[in-house]
């Protein structure tokens, strides 16, 4: 049996079944099975997850009904290998995806091996351009919900310019100024020969992180870190005083703001095994004396912070849908319902969170997402009722963020960064 395909698909099972996350399930089984070949299974897996709902659109052509989750996912497998890897010819890979069928249910291999000989002599289908969700939807592989979502304040045009965006496939970084120069980083990169591409900042920079991974000498001088992260803690303009991050793990922006010694920075979280990233994260960058960690839920009230902070940041949990291009996990099994729960989540952080905040000081709200929902309609509801509170603007030198009412939106095709939200409120 070929072992690659098989593992794809128990890698996957464990994707679609139990929801567990692409790259940890690769981690796991590619560093246990060194003899396979692991750069095969990483791109059948990440194909099918990146064209999961073309994929089922192609099959839904070819079966009355869609199959039970464990078939769909060897026939989203036979559509995705027979059109995009050679190396499988498509006649052993239609008996190896029925030999693995029998081992799920042997009543299934008739099935299996039909609708897979319609897939592998069959050109990928896509709807008609009229219906214009369903079209968006297959041809960029995004949820129709999502979409929908984004119609309620952007055009047709603008969401297929957004879908279509392609971000660079090198690695952002932040170079740790504490301890090597921005010129020198760049210098010894320049020697190693790792490719790089300038970014933002000085500090700041896409690089090749295959290669970067290689040279241990160099592990401590920087950390991965997306630009509209660096850029959030840029904004908060917090040169002087004390911080809490209210959901901080794993750590990106707490250990950053705490890279300046005259910050105090109150870094927290709802999972304490999440909380310990934070720490191991701190610690590697030799940062100790101006950080502590408080394993504390944002909903709800710590007595003790009432009025305490100059600065606080509520980068809540969310969809993550401004990242699903890196992640294409993302997207699967979620519903408009599970952004509504979210919602009403970040809403009751960033009320708790407000009472934190000294008069003058600053409450940012930050979300790797994109929608509204999880976004401006969180921070005009908390307007609404916290009349203390006013929207500050934010100035960002060469990065288009859009700018709607003093709240600020990366959209990948205006930024060229992954997706973000940034509102930051002042109290009165
Ligand atoms: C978007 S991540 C934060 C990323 C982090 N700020 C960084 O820059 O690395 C959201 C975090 O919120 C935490 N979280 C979820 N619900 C929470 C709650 N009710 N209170 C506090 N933290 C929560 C999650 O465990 C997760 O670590």
């Amino acid at each position: 049996m070929n072992k690659e395909l098989s593992l794809s698909y128990k890698i996957l099972k464990k994707i679609y079944i139990e929801k567990s996350y692409v790259s940890i399930e690769l981690n796991k089984y590619i560093k246990s099975e060194n003899k396979l070949n692991t750069a095969l299974i990483t791109k059948i897996v990440y194909g099918v997850l990146e064209n999961d709902i073309s994929l089922e659109y192609f099959i839904s052509k070819f079966v009355k009904k869609l199959p039970s989750i464990q078939i769909l996912i060897l026939l989203k497998i036979v559509a995705y290998v027979s059109k995009n890897i050679q190396s499988i010819p498509s006649f052993a890979l239609v008996n190896e995806i029925v030999e693995i069928s029998k081992i799920e249910n042997k009543n299934n291999s008739g099935f299996v091996n039909a609708v897979s000989k319609k897939l592998i002599t069959n050109k990928y289908v896509y709807p008609n351009k009229e219906d214009r969700i369903t079209y968006l939807s297959v041809k960029y592989n995004f949820p129709k919900w999502v979409i929908n979502e984004l119609l309620k304040s952007k055009n047709y045009e603008f969401i297929e310019q957004l879908l279509k965006t392609n971000l660079t496939t090198l690695t952002h970084i932040r170079v740790n100024t504490n301890l090597i120069s921005s010129e020198d980083f760049r210098k010894k990169l320049k020697e190693l020969n790792i490719n790089f591409e300038d970014s933002l900042y000085d500090y700041t920079m896409y690089v090749d992180y295959s290669k970067l991974l290689k040279y241990n000498e160099l592990e401590n001088m920087y950390v991965v870190q997306g630009l509209p992260s660096i850029i959030t803690c840029n904004v908060l303009g917090a040169n002087k005083g004390k911080v809490l991050d209210v959901c901080s793990a794993p750590g990106g922006k707490s250990v950053y703001l705490a890279s300046n010694p005259n910050l105090d920075v109150y870094a927290c979280d709802i999972h304490a095994h999440r909380l310990d990233l934070v720490k191991k994260y701190a610690s590697k960058l030799n940062i100790k004396n101006n950080i502590h960690y408080f394993l504390q839920d944002g909903t709800i009230l710590n007595n003790n912070w009432i009025n305490k902070f100059d600065f606080v940041l509520c980068d809540v949990p969310c969809s993550n849908l401004g990242v699903s291009r890196k992640k294409p996990d993302v997207l699967l099994n979620k519903e408009l319902n599970d952004a509504k729960t979210l919602s009403a989540i970040q809403y009751k952080i960033l009320e708790t969170s407000a009472n934190y905040v000294k008069a003058g000081g600053i409450l940012q709200y930050s979300t790797c997402t994109i929608i509204d929902l999880e976004n401006k309609n969180v921070i005009n509801k908390f307007l609404k009722n916290h009349k203390d509170f006013e929207l500050t603007e934010i100035k960002v030198d060469g990065i288009n963020i859009f700018e709607s009412e003093k709240m600020y939106t990366f959209y990948p095709n205006l930024t060229n960064t992954e997706g973000f939200f940034i509102g930051r409120l002042r109290k009165k």
